[in-house]
C-alpha cells in the first residue's frame, strides 16, 4: 500500500500544509524544528490511533488555533481511501473513513499499516524489559487489532489485584478474595503470554534470516521469556506460593507484565555483549521483520517510516535497506542528503 497525499490542517506546527508523496522512496528535508518528525507522527497516527511522541492528543492542535485534523489519501489493493482524524473546536474527535463518521479511534486501525524506525528503538535490545515488552504489544495491536482487549481484561484486572493486596496488608482477613482474582487473572495471563510468545516465535525466524544477511553472518536468536512456567497449573501454583511476597510488596510479582524477550548475539545476551553498531543492526532487522511479517500475514507491504536513523547507519547498512524496501513506501526525514538516488525530496522551509 502507499500514500498518496496528506494533508495536515493547524496540525502542530504546519498550519495548511498539502504533502504528496512518490509510491517509493520519499525523502523529507529540513533543518531542525522544520516539522520532519511531525509530520511522519501525522501517519502514524492515522494508523495506530495514537502518537509515538505524547499520550495527550490535544498537544497536535496548533499552539495558536483550537482545532486540527490530518487527512491521508492511499491506496491498497482495495482501492483508494481516505481517512481523516481530528479534532473540532469542542474538543470532539472526528474520525472519518471515506467522509463517513466512525466513532471510534479502534475502527481507524486495519487501514494504513506502518513500520516506525527511530533512534529510541535501540531501546528494545538495550533497554529494560518493559521496553521489550512495549515492542511486541504495539507489534501485535497492529497486526490484530483485538488484542488491545487481551491486554486491557489482564492489566485492569491486574491493577484490581494489587490494590487488594494493599489493602489486605491492613486488613488481613481479606485475603481469602483474592483466590477469584487468581483465576481470572491466571487465565488473562496466560491468553497474553501465549499470543505474544507466538508472535515472538514468527519474528525469531523472520529476524534470524534477515539479520545473517545484514551482517555478514552474525547468528541472532529471540526468544519471549516467560517467567510463570509454561500451564496454568504452574502459573496457579506459583501464584499461591507468592501470595506473602505479594502482600508484603503490595504488588503482583508473578505473571506476563514480568515477562521479557531475551536477545542473544552468537549465543551471548545482546545487552552486555554488543556493540552499540551491532544493537542498531539487530533493532533494524527487528523492524525490517515486522514488515515482512505484515506483508506475510495481512497481504499489504507496510508503510516504512524513518526517523533520523539514516545518519546513524553505515554505507553497507543503508544499501541493504535500499536494496529490501523494493516495492515498500519509505518516508525518511534527514538533515541533508546521505545517499544519492532516484529519490521524491521534500524540502521543509529554507535549506
Ligand atoms: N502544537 C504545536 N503547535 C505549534 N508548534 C508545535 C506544536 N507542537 C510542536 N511544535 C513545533 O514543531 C516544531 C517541529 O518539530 P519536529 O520535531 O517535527 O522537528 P524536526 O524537523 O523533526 O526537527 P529535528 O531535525 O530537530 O528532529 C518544533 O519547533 C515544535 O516546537
Ligand atoms: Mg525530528
Amino acid at each position: 500500500m502507499y500514500i498518496k497525499e496528506i494533508e495536515l490542517n493547524n496540525y502542530r506546527n504546519f498550519k495548511h500544509f498539502i504533502l504528496n508523496l512518490d509510491m517509493g522512496i520519499n525523502i523529507i528535508l529540513g533543518k531542525n524544528a522544520a516539522g520532519k518528525t511531525n509530520i511522519l507522527e501525522s501517519i502514524y497516527l492515522l494508523s495506530r490511533g495514537k502518537s509515538f511522541r505524547t499520550s495527550r492528543l490535544n498537544e497536535l492542535i496548533n499552539h495558536e488555533e483550537n482545532n486540527f485534523f490530518v487527512g491521508i489519501r492511499a491506496l491498497r489493493k482495495s482501492g483508494e481511501f481516505l481517512a481523516r482524524f481530528g479534532y473540532s473546536d469542542d474538543g470532539k474527535k472526528q474520525i472519518k473513513i471515506n467522509g463517513m463518521d466512525i466513532g471510534k479511534i479502534s475502527e481507524l486501525l486495519g487501514n494504513i499499516y506502518t513500520i516506525l524506525f527511530t533512534p529510541e528503538d535501540l531501546y528494545i535490545v538495550k533497554g529494560n524489559p518493559e521496553q521489550r515488552r512495549n515492542f511486541i504489544d504495539e507489534a501485535l495491536l497492529q497486526l490484530r487489532p483485538n488484542y488491545t482487549y487481551d491486554l486491557m481484561r489482564y492489566y485492569r484486572v491486574l491493577k484490581q489485584r494489587n490494590n487488594l493486596l494493599k489493602n489486605i496488608a491492613k486488613k488481613p482477613s481479606l485475603r481469602y478474595t483474592l483466590n477469584s482474582w487468581d483465576e481470572q487473572i491466571t487465565e488473562y495471563g496466560i491468553k497474553l503470554a501465549s499470543m505474544r510468545s507466538r508472535f515472538v516465535d514468527i519474528l525469531a525466524s523472520t529476524a534470524a534470516e534477515i539479520h545473517k544477511n545484514l551482517s555478514g553472518g552474525e547468528k541472532l536468536d529471540i526468544k519471549y521469556m516467560v517467567n510463570f512456567g509454561n500451564n496454568i497449573d504452574s502459573y496457579r501454583d506459583l501464584m499461591r506460593e507468592s501470595i506473602d511476597r505479594d502482600i508484603a510488596y503490595g504488588l503482583t510479582t508473578i505473571g506476563p507484565h514480568r515477562d521479557d524477550i531475551k536477545i542473544l548475539l552468537d549465543g551471548r545476551n545482546v545487552k552486555s555483549f554488543s556493540s552499540q553498531g551491532q544493537q542498531r543492526t539487530i533493532a533494524l532487522s527487528l523492524k525490517l521483520s515486522e514488515i515482512r511479517i505484515i506483508q506475510d500475514e495481512i497481504g499489504e507491504s507496510p508503510i516504512f517510516l524513518l526517523d533520523d536513523v539514516f545518519s546513524e547507519l553505515d554505507d553497507d547498512r543503508k544499501g541493504y535497506i535500499l536494496e529490501n524496501i523494493n516495492g515498500i513506501q519509505s518516508i525518511i526525514t534527514a538533515n541533508e542528503v546521505h545517499v544519492h538516488g532516484d529519490w521524491n525530496a521534500i524540502k521543509l522551509g529554507v535549506i
